[in-house]
């Protein structure tokens, strides 16, 4: 699938039984907000907790875990602990972002390599 602006598609595999729906977002995000989220991630020691070599391995915050969760809710996550689960992060969660970085944490979180399969919302 190609896409050719941004915005929201659906794409629907339909065998005659059960059809499966999936969600397809495409955004766009500008360079410097990207980079002001990576100086944040950097800032704030995000693997401390959450890289993959960890272990156990951390909460994944790579496309494959939070692929599902749209941008105000991974910026909600970050700075007020608000799990988009529902429940709150009991780890002092709050980190205090600044507009740039709020605005690229997202971006920069996209970016990296999926570490594995997407996840189920739980
Ligand atoms: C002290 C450890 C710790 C640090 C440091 C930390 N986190 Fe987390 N983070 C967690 C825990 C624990 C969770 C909850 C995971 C869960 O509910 O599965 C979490 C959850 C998240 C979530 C929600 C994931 C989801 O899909 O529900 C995001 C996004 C996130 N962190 C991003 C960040 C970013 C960005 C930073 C750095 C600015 C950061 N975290 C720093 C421990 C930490």
């Amino acid at each position: 699938m190609t896409a050719a602006s941004v915005g929201t598609s659906f794409i629907t595999a339909d065998d005659g039984g059960d059809p499966a729906t999936a969600v397809v977002t495409v955004i766009a995000y500008r360079a410097a907000d990207r980079a002001a989220g990576e100086s944040a991630f950097t800032t704030y020691h995000c693997d401390g907790c959450h890289a993959a070599t960890l272990t156990p391995p951390g909460p994944d915050i790579t496309s494959s875990g939070i692929g599902k969760h749209s941008d105000d809710q991974i910026v909600a996550a970050v700075m007020q602990g608000r799990n988009p689960e529902g429940a709150s992060i009991e780890v002092g969660h709050t980190f205090p972002l600044t507009t740039a970085e709020a605005a690229g944490i997202a971006a920069f979180l996209r970016s990296q390599p999926a570490r594995g399969v997407p996840q189920a919302d739980e």
